[in-house]
């Protein structure tokens, strides 16, 4: 399972892991990663490769054509940095794996990316503890492509910071899991990823638009700050957006009375379906039925 974790940028973090710099940044050290490394990332770069075409959409698609990442190794963060400052002032840094939270917030705000440095083990294709090179990169930097993906997440950034002085963390981390990690939008006519937790998984990246089981509904900020999520296996429920420019409208939101709109109202289950919801496709929940 390749769902976990993907959005757990500080949540977890502890400080085992703390590097001598104060923005947890530590030198990518391109030079250093090993044969076998490299072949993983060969590994899973053709497999999600084979599975995108018509799954992803085309933000993503043109992102990763544009940007120097190569079937066969690990992408060097100067090289994808070069491009993206030319296109959308953008940044990857690397960090050991999770930061806290404050620290991820100031990079965001500041367009710096921070991706882990490391790559998964050969024999753990599919499981993940933290974020490691290949979701960072694979997942997100082609997004970071895009005008808008490029204001909405150092939008975000803001936010972040802004909501952990208001205590409303739990409300916004849910905001960007149901958006830049577990996002659909529509297009041409269908149904296409757009989060980096998706597209950087094989098996999520079909169950989300082709499996009977979950939930796809319409997004809806104040419906999403509500809404709990699974951090340990796939989403019950996608939020579709009409098109990726609906994102610039939340970045410019005014959060604070939100927060306090919702956070009298309950939080809702992962597998909620309300009578207000948008219902793009109803799921049965067998999937995560069969697996209590
Ligand atoms: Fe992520």
């Amino acid at each position: 399972m390749d769902t976990t974790a993907t959005a757990l940028h500080g949540w977890a973090a502890g400080e085992a892991g703390r590097p001598a710099s104060p923005d947890w940044t530590i030198p990518q050290n391109w030079a250093a990663y090993t044969p076998q490394e490299h072949a993983t990332w060969a590994t899973l770069y053709r497999r999600q490769m084979a599975l995108l075409p018509g799954r992803a959409c085309d933000a993503f698609v043109d992102g990763m054509r544009r940007l120097p990442i190569e079937p066969d190794r690990i992408p060097d963060f100067e090289r994808l940095s070069e491009v993206l400052m030319r296109h959308t002032g953008w940044q990857v840094v690397a960090v050991p794996g999770l930061v806290p939270d404050d620290v991820f917030f100031e990079h965001l705000a500041h367009r710096r990316f921070p991706a882990g440095q490391f790559i998964r083990r050969a024999d753990q294709l599919d499981y993940l503890q933290e974020p490691d090179v290949f979701h960072d990169v694979f997942g997100h930097v082609p997004m970071l492509m895009h005008p808008v993906m490029a204001d909405f997440i150092q939008a975000y950034g803001h936010g972040g910071l802004r909501a952990q002085r208001l205590g409303a963390l739990e409300m916004l981390a849910r905001v960007y899991w149901y958006t830049v990690e577990f996002g659909l939008v529509r297009e041409a006519g269908a149904l296409r990823i757009y989060g980096a937790g998706i597209v950087s998984s094989a098996s999520e990246s079909r169950f989300c638009l082709e499996s009977p089981s979950p939930h796809r509904l319409g997004f809806d900020l104040a419906r999403v700050m509500r809404t709990r999520y699974r951090i340990d296996d796939f989403q019950q429920t996608y939020f579709v957006l009409d098109r990726l420019e609906d994102l610039l409208r939340l970045a410019e939101i005014d959060f604070a009375p939100l927060y306090e709109q919702v956070g009298r109202l309950d939080t809702l289950p992962a597998d909620a379906v309300l009578p207000t919801d948008a219902v793009i496709s109803r799921g049965d929940g067998r999937y995560h039925q069969q697996r209590v």
